[in-house]
């Protein structure tokens, strides 16, 4: 049976991995005497052999708190040859029975071949903002960025109606569109475009036209930093930087304004982009994101108790179960039947 558990937490940070760092350590420690040690700075804290003991005390008040007291970083050991290696020996050193891993895909990508092809004890709990881990209905984090995003469409909303113009709101989630999709039905979105229903420009202008010719005079559109349109060039997403971390995950972002500039020509009308970039991932965990992370740290323990590894804990159909680390390995889209629902309220 496991006596210590190294844990880390990898790739963008999230409010809540502070509440879920709180429930593995005082689950591990209060209630079945395990040690923690912290890792830092997520994978490379094991190459680099950076950890320190976790106490109750060193988690106490975190509940609230956003970021990550143990940092975060986007690590891929496997970029060299020697890094997994090395990771084996710093698991070793630290005398680490288990290593619970908090984070997105890539993460799992990397916790999943330490566990298949170096035996490295893994466990994974899924924490993104951009929902898109593979075997979970709800990563945690998600639900945060979901309510920071709707609250600013809210405030965008009354100040579009003052002006009687077009405005774009851009959000973060990579090459899913759950962000877009949550956020633009809560904010009451006229338009939400998402990477995985790519649509042509004309489309967008045609259907702002139809509404302001209806008597609107304003028009909400939620645009996904990872929206490819049909009738742009190659219809690629727009991005900053290639590649920009050691996945070869590339910097998006500047989607809202290439298609506002287009739809300023297209239709006339006045057109403003915000893009919200990193205020979605800051602060504090919403109540749910609270939860289900305390949810996932008890049963990231249990899973560690029962010699479970290669697991990583999920969220369906509202029970906490576990899936294999190859499963939340994988991107997760959007549903297109979502998107239909979604589009219900367009126009
Ligand atoms: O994966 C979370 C996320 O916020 C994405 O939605 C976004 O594309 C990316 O991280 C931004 O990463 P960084 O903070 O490294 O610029």
């Amino acid at each position: 049976m496991a006596k210590r558990i190294g844990i880390l937490t990898g790739g963008g940070d999230c409010p809540g991995l502070n509440a879920v760092l709180r429930a593995v350590v005082r689950t591990a420690i209060a209630q079945h005497h395990l040690e923690c040690f912290g890792i830092l700075r997520g994978w490379r804290g094991l190459l680099d052999g950076l950890a320190t003991p976790l106490t109750m005390d060193s988690v106490s008040g975190l509940l609230p708190r956003g970021g990550t007291i143990l940092r975060t970083s986007r690590t891929n050991p496997f970029l060299s040859p020697e890094g997994p290696g090395v990771i084996l020996a710093n698991a070793k050193r630290f005398a680490l029975d288990a290593v619970i891993a908090i984070g997105g895909v890539d993460t799992f990508v990397v916790g999943e071949r330490l566990f298949r092809e170096h035996g490295l004890p893994v466990v994974g709990i899924p924490a993104t903002i951009d929902n898109d881990v593979g075997g979970t209905e709800y990563s945690f984090g998600f639900d945060s960025t979901v309510n920071i995003a709707m609250e600013a469409i809210d405030r965008i909303h009354t100040t579009a109606e003052s002006h009687d113009r077009v405005m774009i709101i851009e959000v973060m989630g990579r090459l899913a569109g759950w962000i877009a999709v949550h956020a633009g039905v809560a904010g009451g979105a006229d338009i939400i475009l998402i990477p995985e229903q790519p649509i042509a420009l004309q489309d967008v202008c045609d259907a702002i036209v139809r509404r302001h010719d209806r008597g609107k005079d304003f028009s909400i559109i939620v645009i996904a930093e990872g929206v490819r349109i049909a009738d742009r060039e190659k219809a690629a997403p727009v991005f900053q930087s290639v590649p920009a971390d050691e996945f070869g995950q590339p910097r998006l972002g500047g989607i809202g304004q290439a298609v506002a500039r287009e739809i300023e020509k297209r239709t006339g009308y006045d057109t403003r982009v915000t893009v919200l970039g990193h205020i979605q991932r800051g602060g504090s965990p919403t109540g749910f994101d609270r939860v289900l992370g305390s949810r996932f740290g008890v049963a990231a323990v249990d899973l560690v108790r029962a010699g479970r590894f290669g697991q990583c804990v999920a969220l369906q159909a509202n029970d906490i179960v576990p899936v294999p680390l190859a499963t939340a390995a994988t991107r997760r889209t959007v549903p297109p039947e979502l998107y239909e629902m979604a589009k219900s309220f367009f126009g």
